[in-house]
């Protein structure tokens, strides 16, 4: 395993398949400014040229509380347009290997939108997730409208963003937002645990059902059928297959064979 970024705002850690992405402003409560973003973009280009499953986390305790209020106050309307965030996020969803994001205490604001561009939210009794934007003045406009919706539907996501409401553990898997909790000692372990499960599986597989998945309603199933077409002529699927069957050939225990 390497590890890299010592005081930077994203320290990560390599291994062979996967990465560990910690979110390192702990004084600011893992606030997302500038600089997290730049090395956001640096890891996405990392992770889009060698892919590996990604951990996302915070540091003590905390995902994210929000893009940096003191840098979105000096921001104006070219900044908004450029979508800061929203692009790097984008990228985060993007990416061809699964992404999870392991939530300790708070994702707030453009740490929750950060969050709902993971494939798969893992939470703790401690997570207090939410967009209170509309209380600062601005909107949620880096995921929040269009993947919160898809993740809790249209009715939950529209109460939450109206309301700026945030909610607790509990809530937050009753309704979908994270698949599971568990307390912040597993948390990383819990993440880990996904991971090697999505190691266990062919990586071509696991990257064409994520873009097959993110792929839009009008393309398929002429896109799943293309990416079908691909995984029957490699050798991992026929290998796997022969596996099993020869497995399943195998005299049952106290058969002779
Ligand atoms: N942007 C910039 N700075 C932030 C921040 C943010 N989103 N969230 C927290 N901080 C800073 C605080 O200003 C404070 O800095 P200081 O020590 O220099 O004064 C430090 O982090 C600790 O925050 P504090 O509020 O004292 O911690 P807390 O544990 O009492 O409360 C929160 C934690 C998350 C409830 C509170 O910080 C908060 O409400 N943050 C903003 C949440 C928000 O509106 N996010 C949406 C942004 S779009």
């Amino acid at each position: 395993m390497t590890t890299s970024g010592g005081d930077s705002p994203l320290l990560v850690e390599r291994s062979d398949d996967r990465v560990v992405a910690t979110l390192n402003r702990p004084d600011k409560r893992n606030a997302i400014d500038q600089a997290m973003i730049d090395a956001l973009h640096e890891l996405c280009a990392e992770l889009e040229e060698a892919p590996r499953t990604l951990i996302l986390t915070g540091a003590a305790g905390v995902f994210a509380a929000g893009a940096d209020i003191a840098e979105l106050r000096e921001r104006r309307a070219p900044d908004a347009l450029r979508g800061i965030n929203a692009h790097a996020f984008t990228r985060i969803a993007q990416l061809p290997m699964p992404v999870i994001a392991a939530i300790d205490g708070y994702a707030l604001g453009g740490g929750a939108e950060l969050a709902y561009a993971a494939d798969i939210r893992l939470g703790t009794p401690a997570l207090t997730m939410g967009n209170p934007e509309t209380g600062l003045g601005i909107l949620a406009a880096a995921g929040a409208s269009w993947r919160l919706k898809a993740i809790i539907g249209d009715a939950r996501a529209i109460e939450l963003l109206l309301t700026g409401r945030t909610v607790k553990a509990d809530e937050a898997l009753q309704i979908g937002l994270v698949s599971a909790l568990h307390d912040s000692s597993d948390l990383l372990t819990a993440a880990h645990a996904i991971a090697d499960r999505i190691a266990r599986n062919d990586r071509a597989a696991t990257i064409a059902t994520k873009r097959v998945f993110q792929a839009p309603r009008e393309e398929h199933p002429s896109v799943d059928l293309e990416a079908q077409a691909e995984l029957f002529e490699s050798p991992e699927k026929f290998r796997r297959m022969t596996a099993f069957l020869e497995r399943r050939g195998r005299p049952k225990k106290g058969e002779r064979a």
